[in-house]
């Protein structure tokens, strides 16, 4: 391989090229962009004239270490325990597999390390994977201090916009936007999950060019339940180079001699077509993360949390499961407070007996006496949480993370289990195969309601446990190997990925769950702001929502009953209302939108997406059409003022539709109103907003 040959790997629409750098040294991006953008000189090449820095530092580079790349930033930090900090490594061969895999390898002699850059692409998507296997050649053990999954450096023209997902517990995916002219932007969780902070997802675009429309935009999101970081610099030359990757509890990690270390997988995407294009990838890739439980039908769930809190008893929550199946709902769900000890939020957790104060009939008489009604049962667990007065945590002071000779913060009250310790997994594994073998249970909601503090295994000071030099991922591996026992062992079940709303969702998760639960917040107009930001992320039928009552926790603001079923049937609908107090009305209401759901979710679930305006303007939808293109399903959403409508004189409010055949006939199925496909782009579908009509459902169907 002569240092001016190129590799390339081609996804659906686009191609990715790879080269290395003048000298051999390192590879570099040589293309990123539709079919065809390699052909030409590479739009990363510059001038390569270096003042103060040298080649590598301005260098576009695929993954480089700090010793090669010293100054602008490295992906890779090794060394020998207390030796020369850094790596200088060469070439050492490439293992394409046509244009849908390639290995790159790179040797440190003298450190003893290989490393192998992999890439692989997802056929029918746009995304190309990445992620780096570093193996430990030499005779004695390795330092790494970073080692990230991989750098991206995307092909901005003159600065980029970076849209990033950020927030808080209660307001997480707040979609952000920010140019990064020159230095650096950093997000990261060391919470042991994704966290509610930030998500791990950046998009990249052109500062100058728009959001939307035929926009170049690129963007990647890690595969990582733990603690991660993302790093995007403004480069020397002009571009902007991402670094992503994990971030070890301890600092850095060691790696034996003989073993490998595989970081985890960084999806890189691209779209010609805006942030709303990017999110179309994104949806497409993670239809495919499930395999073929991604057919099944997401079933309108009812949730009893927001009705009834800690105090669950069978009566009311029969009364709860008998109104809600009158509605429609498919499947009743009981949260947090069905076990011993669980009468507020100090106690229980880790004895996950049913109470039998609580059920004074036995859980199964109450999940029979659900079956009966037509549903499905399904309970809400904390697997990985203990309260400190539990029996669990009497028996076994040694499975929660604490350091010797330290205090043990609480958080809400409990501590965390070490699921990186293999008993924990298998008493964890042993609970849930408890549950699910002996009560008629369909669906799981895993919560996770604190992050780890004092990260430490009692009764082994630093240094000497083998397994204490990389806690965290551990803990990810205890995570994951559980939810991969649900999927094989209890294949029937529905799992529900929470942790304290939105702070564990990422690719891994979502492989391995059916719908997450994106915030705690189900206030109508900051869901419709939450679930905004979420879809450029993540697909609609991962999307967990239920219709509340008003007001919700922040917000205040009042929304009609169709502006809640509208915004939660969206994506996944679910019901969270203390729905005995509903009237007659609402109750007839409710089972129509239910009703309606169930005829379109599929298009919701399967569909291509266009996310039309956002929450800030004053109307706002999202258009969902089913593969083939028959039904064409609109949620739209009254969020601004009303301007006097409907006492002045005004037009309706109008969503323009895309994507569509202008050619083509569309008819609403409602009121029978036939558009054209280029009526439908160019003066779009109109919303007569007033103060009770401020949310429409339509669905047209292409003749
Ligand atoms: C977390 C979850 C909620 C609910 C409560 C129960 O906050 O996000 O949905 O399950 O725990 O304690």
């Amino acid at each position: 391989m002569t240092p001016h040959d190129r590799w390339l790997l081609r996804t659906d629409t686009t191609t990715y090229a790879v080269t290395l750098g003048p000298d051999g040294r390192w590879a570099e991006l040589a293309a990123w962009g539709p079919h065809g953008a390699e052909a030409g000189p590479s739009p990363m090449d510059r001038s390569r004239r270096t003042h103060f820095l040298t080649p590598a530092d301005a260098a576009p580079a695929e993954y480089i270490p700090y010793g090669l790349r010293p100054f602008t930033g490295a992906d890779l930090i090794a060394q020998h325990p207390g030796g020369e900090r850094g790596s200088w490594w060469r070439f050492t061969g490439a293992a394409p597999d046509g244009d849908r895999a390639l290995r790159l390898d790179f040797t440190d002699d003298v450190l003893g390390l290989r490393t192998t850059l992999c890439y692989e692409t997802v056929p029918g998507t746009d995304v190309v994977l990445r992620w780096t296997e570093l193996t430990c050649t030499g005779e004695s053990e390795l330092r790494l201090e970073r080692f990230d999954s991989a750098a991206v450096n995307v092909p901005v023209q003159a600065g980029a916009r970076l849209t990033y997902l950020a927030g808080q517990w209660s307001q997480e995916f707040q979609l952000r936007h920010m140019e990064l002219a020159r230095g650096r932007f950093e997000m990261e969780s060391t919470q042991g999950s994704a966290g509610h902070a930030y998500a791990p997802w950046l998009a990249i675009q052109d500062s100058a060019a728009p959001t939307e429309g035929a926009t170049p935009t690129y963007g990647i999101a890690l595969e990582w339940s733990g603690n991660w970081r993302i790093t995007a610099d403004a480069e020397p030359g002009g571009s902007v180079r991402i670094r992503a990757g994990r971030v070890p509890h301890e600092g850095a990690v060691r790696l034996a001699p003989g073993t490998t270390l595989t970081t985890p997988r960084l999806a890189c995407a691209f779209s010609p077509d805006g942030l709303d294009g990017l999110a179309r990838v994104w949806h497409r890739y993670e239809r495919r993360l499930t395999g073929a439980r991604m057919d099944r039908p997401r079933k309108v769930l009812y949730n009893s949390w927001e009705a009834t809190g800690f105090d669950v008893d069978a009566a009311g929550q029969l009364e709860l499961a008998k109104t809600a199946a009158e509605l429609g709902a498919e499947l009743f769900v009981v949260d947090d407070g069905w076990f011993t000890g669980r009468h507020d939020d100090t106690g229980g957790l880790g004895d996950w007996e049913p109470d039998p104060a609580g059920f004074p009939g036995g859980l199964d008489h109450f999940i029979d006496q659900v079956r009966a009604l037509g549903m499905d049962f399904g309970l809400w667990v904390e697997p990985e949480a203990v309260s400190p007065r539990s029996r669990l945590h009497a028996e076994h002071p040694e499975w929660a993370y604490r350091i010797d000779g330290r205090p043990v913060t609480l958080v809400r009250n409990q501590l965390l289990l070490d699921l990186g310790r293999p008993d924990v997994q298998d008493f964890v594994i042993g609970t849930l195969d408890r549950l699910l073998s002996s009560h008629a249970i369909s669906y799981l909601k895993w919560d996770m309601n604190r992050p780890p503090t004092e990260r430490g295994r009692p009764g082994h000071p630093a240094g000497t446990d083998p397994e204490r030099q990389d806690l965290d991922a551990a803990h990810v591996a205890g995570y994951l190997r559980v939810l991969d026992h649900l999927r094989s062992a209890h294949p029937h079940v529905t799992v529900e990925g929470c942790a304290g709303g939105g702070a564990r969702i990422e690719h891994a998760t979502l492989a391995r769950t059916d719908v997450v639960w994106p915030s705690d917040n189900t206030a109508p107009m900051d869901r419709l702001r939450i679930q905004y930001g979420y879809l450029h992320a993540h697909a609609p039928h991962t999307m967990s929502s239920w219709v509340t009552d008003a007001p919700g926790i922040f917000d205040p603001r009042p929304r009609s009953l169709a502006f809640r079923f509208v915004g939660s049937l969206a994506g996944v609908l679910g019901i969270g209302a203390d729905i005995r107090d509903w009237t007659p009305d609402q109750r007839a209401e409710a089972a129509g939108w239910i009703a309606r759901y169930k005829d379109v979710r599929d298009v919701v679930h399967h569909g291509e997406v266009h996310l039309l305006g956002s929450p800030d303007d004053p109307t706002c939808g999202i258009q969902y059409e089913e593969p083939g293109g028959h039904r064409l399903v609109v949620t739209a959403w009254n969020t601004g003022p009303l301007d006097g409508a409907p006492l002045v004189p005004g037009a309706a409010a109008r969503l323009r539709l895309r994507g569509l055949d202008p050619g083509a006939a569309y008819t609403d199925q409602d009121s029978g109103t036939r558009y054209s496909g280029a009526y439908l782009l160019h003066s779009g579908l109109p919303f007569a907003w007033t103060a009770a009509h401020d949310a429409e459902l339509v669905v047209l169907a292409r003749e």
